[in-house]
């Protein structure tokens, strides 16, 4: 058994008649932030997705400590501590910062929303323990100044700090986070790879899906480049840099407009 990895294997996701992966295989370790980038329609989001348990792969295995993961339901990847964010940032934008913060801590909930709301003892002082743990996160994120603050007025960059908050309260173990930079300026991008290098540094397995390549170069140690669903680099950004193909494929995105 592999301890403390996060892996896709051989994964083949087909839709119909189009192969969204195939073949693609990756491996996230604790403490780590991998890169994962390639074109639009390469099949990243897909990979993303088959790692949460939001697709079953076609064929292929998704294991986390070497057991296998593929066909759990998304509420039980997170479960097991395999948080996300999504490429669109899907918070309720009706409730302050801080309560969707806390929806991050329901799924942990042992006496369940309804004793919650039922105001039963046990519950009582587990919600107590819950705001504890909010204040907690919402401190460790600086976002004192705008917890109160209702998330339709946030700025794109603290929606994204929101949506990380979120994942950090449910305990995760491993984040993936898909176009973070997606949406957000340069003050706020540096903000936000700070905020990720924070999260590695505490042992959480970071894999991050990135159109912008040079947040790749800021934070990661490895990179892997998808093209049409399958893996043709794996090595560091500088390697991929380096690389004819990657760059070609790169440089004719560039060309044709895509911001790559
Ligand atoms: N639910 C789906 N149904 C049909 N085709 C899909 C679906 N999701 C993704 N695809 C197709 O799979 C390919 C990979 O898509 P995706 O994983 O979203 O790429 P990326 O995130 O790299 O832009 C694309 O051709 C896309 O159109
Ligand atoms: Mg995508």
């Amino acid at each position: 058994m592999k301890n403390g990895l996060l892996e896709a294997r051989d994964v083949r996701m087909v839709f119909g008649g189009v192969i969204a992966l195939d073949g693609a295989s990756i491996s996230v370790q604790p403490g780590r932030i991998t890169g994962l980038i390639g074109r639009n329609g390469s099949g990243k989001s897909t990979l993303f997705n088959c790692l949460t348990g939001f697709l079953a792969p076609t064929t292929g295995s998704i294991t986390l400590d070497g057991v296998e993961i593929s066909g759990l339901p998304p509420h039980r990847v997170v479960r097991a501590g395999i948080a996300r964010t999504f490429q669109t940032p899907r918070i309720d934008f009706q409730t302050t910062a801080r309560e969707a913060v806390l929806c991050g801590l329901f799924p942990q909930l042992r006496h369940g929303f309804i004793a919650s709301l039922l105001g039963l003892p046990g519950a009582l002082a587990e919600e107590r323990d819950l705001h504890g743990k909010v204040d907690a996160v919402i401190a460790r994120m600086r976002m004192e100044a705008w917890s109160a603050s209702q998330a339709s007025k946030l700025s794109m960059g603290r929606v994204r700090t929101v949506e990380v908050a979120r994942a950090i309260a449910a305990d995760a173990r491993f984040l993936l986070l898909d176009e973070p930079a997606a949406g957000i300026g340069k003050d706020e991008l540096k903000v936000l790879a700070e905020e990720i290098r924070g999260l590695a540094d505490r042992g959480i397995g970071v894999l991050l899906v990135e159109h912008n390549f040079s947040l790749i170069r800021m934070l990661c140690e490895e990179v892997t480049v998808l093209d049409a669903g399958a893996v043709i680099f794996r090595g560091t950004p500088e390697g991929a840099r380096r690389d004819e193909r990657v760059m070609q494929l790169y440089l004719g995105a560039a060309a044709a407009g895509e911001a790559a």
